[in-house]
């Protein structure tokens, strides 16, 4: 039987997520992409996945599941997320409901589905956010998903004791990826002032939070840690 490491990354496609795959791919690790999108990485399965819509809970287990034979440890990364603006008081229920199926309920689901593959040395690393500990103004479902992700992280610690398996919720700050760019309208001046609120005045490059992501997947002492990874964000 395969002893070899299976990274399952929602949304790596793009961004944060495909970063980590092809981290994990260039260690010696499969790599599966759950996205709407192909990652378009050599050595990595895409299966196309809109997560935001629960038929993907019939639909994907057994495109899935015969994917992850073998006896090696598996790293399940919940990455894909959708950030809306809105605020606490105009925000509406049907727009709520769909930022947590994306940001909450499918990482909840992909854990029950995943539960009995996630022998001794397997971790799940949930991406957070510097929001998943703050709020700002006009951000409220995507502080709310974010701190509900902590929430599933800790949950996730306390549920599996004794399993082998190491949780941990990487948050990271402002990062170079299609994301952050839509969300601020591809401004220039706008992303420079994203720029400027590191204390080394750049963007995160998305190999940077990979390379945290990896580092967390195989440190079990981290188990449990909320880690902020925003290059020193200041905070004015
Ligand atoms: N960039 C930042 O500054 C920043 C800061 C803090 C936290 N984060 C977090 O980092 C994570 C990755 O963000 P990113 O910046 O890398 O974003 P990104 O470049 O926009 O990538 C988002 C990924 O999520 C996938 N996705 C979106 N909707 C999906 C859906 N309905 N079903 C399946 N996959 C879906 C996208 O794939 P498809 O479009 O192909 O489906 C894409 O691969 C998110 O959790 C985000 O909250 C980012």
């Amino acid at each position: 039987m395969q002893s070899q490491t299976i990274a399952v990354v929602t949304g790596g496609s793009a961004g944060i997520g495909r970063a980590v795959l092809e981290r994990f791919v260039r260690a010696g690790a499969r790599g599966v992409n759950l996205a709407r999108r192909p990652s378009g990485l050599p050595g990595v399965v895409d299966l196309a996945v809109d997560l935001a819509d629960p038929a993907w809970e019939n639909d994907l287990p057994p495109r899935l599941l015969p994917l992850l034979g073998g006896t090696g440890p598996l790293c399940l990364v919940h990455n894909a997320a959708t950030l809306r603006e809105d605020t606490a008081t105009n925000l509406d229920a049907a727009s709520l409901r769909a930022v947590l199926e994306l940001n909450v309920v499918a990482p909840a689901a992909l854990n029950r589905l995943l539960d009995a593959r996630l022998v001794p040395g397997s971790s799940i690393i949930y991406i957070g956010s510097t929001l998943s500990e703050i709020g700002v103004p006009g951000r409220a479902s995507y502080v709310t998903s974010k701190h509900a992700i902590v929430g599933l992280m800790r949950a996730t610690c306390q549920d599996l004791v004794g399993r082998g398996v190491t949780t941990v919720a990487v948050c990271p700050g402002f990062t170079d990826t299609e994301m952050l760019r839509a969300h601020l309208a591809h401004d220039a001046a706008r992303l420079d002032a994203a720029r400027q609120r590191s204390t080394f005045g750049r963007l995160i490059d998305p190999d940077e939070i990979a390379d945290v992501v990896a580092f967390c997947a195989r440190t079990p002492v981290l188990d449990g840690a909320v880690l902020h990874a925003n290059l020193g964000q200041k905070s004015s």
